[in-house]
């Protein structure tokens, strides 16, 4: 069973205590927050504020993808506001081994965030010092987007590295997942599964979270 991790970048911003409602009466594990600085990726979202102030309407794991320049700078501030699991871009990070370290000294879970045309083999050297690999499966900047499908090639590859290296590094894919691909992208080797639109714009969030749960 995948770990599920709705995108709070596909909620109603109005509404942001409602998203944390649907969040605690669900089978999710992780919120995914994407925090995007109109630097890396051609557009800004949210914040250090904004994830703090939901920090107090939900228990569960924060998961903060950070589409950002200088990660460094930042890391001990979203720390304090709330943040599990600190996820980096190794396309924006010129000492990625370093960026990992900082993060694992703050006591938070590091991942590495990959783009599309990124290859695995420029994060072959530092997979033992990550705890997750998120493969993108859209140009990151913007939810609802169409899954890129050699993704699962990817996804397959960097599953048969962890495997042959003995890690317990987990591969999470993020990007236009769907009911319909989802079985695929799982059987490809993903254990958590990113959903914005998916789980947000469904009629009923708790019971599509609950039916991405049950893939196996
Ligand atoms: C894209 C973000 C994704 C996005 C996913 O830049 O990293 O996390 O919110 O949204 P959907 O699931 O709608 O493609
Ligand atoms: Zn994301």
């Amino acid at each position: 069973m995948p770990i599920i991790a709705p995108s709070l970048l596909a909620a109603d911003f109005l509404q942001l205590n409602n998203a944390c409602e649907i969040m605690n009466r669900s089978e999710a594990e992780w919120l995914h927050l994407d925090v995007m600085d109109g630097r890396f990726v051609p557009n800004i979202s949210f914040g250090i504020p904004v994830i703090q102030s939901i920090r107090k309407a939900t228990p569960k794991i924060f998961d903060v993808h950070l589409m950002i320049e200088e990660p460094e700078k930042y890391a001990q501030a979203f720390k304090e506001a709330g943040a599990n699991i600190l996820t980096v871009h190794a396309e924006a990070c010129r000492h990625l081994h370093r960026n990992l370290q900082q993060i694992k000294s703050l006591d938070l879970k590091a991942g590495i965030a990959i783009n599309p045309h990124t290859p695995l083999s420029s994060i072959e050297e530092v997979l033992a010092d990550a705890d997750l690999v998120c493969i993108m499966s859209v140009n990151p900047g913007f939810g609802g987007q169409k899954f890129i499908s050699s993704s699962l090639d990817k996804i397959s590859r960097l599953k048969e590295l962890i495997l042959k290296k003995s890690l317990t590094t987990l591969i999470e894919v993020d990007g236009g997942v769907t009911l319909e691909n989802a079985p695929q992208i799982v059987k490809a080797g993903a254990d958590v599964l990113v959903a914005g639109n998916t789980v947000f714009s469904a009629p009923d969030p708790i019971k599509m979270i609950h039916d991405l749960k049950k893939i196996s």
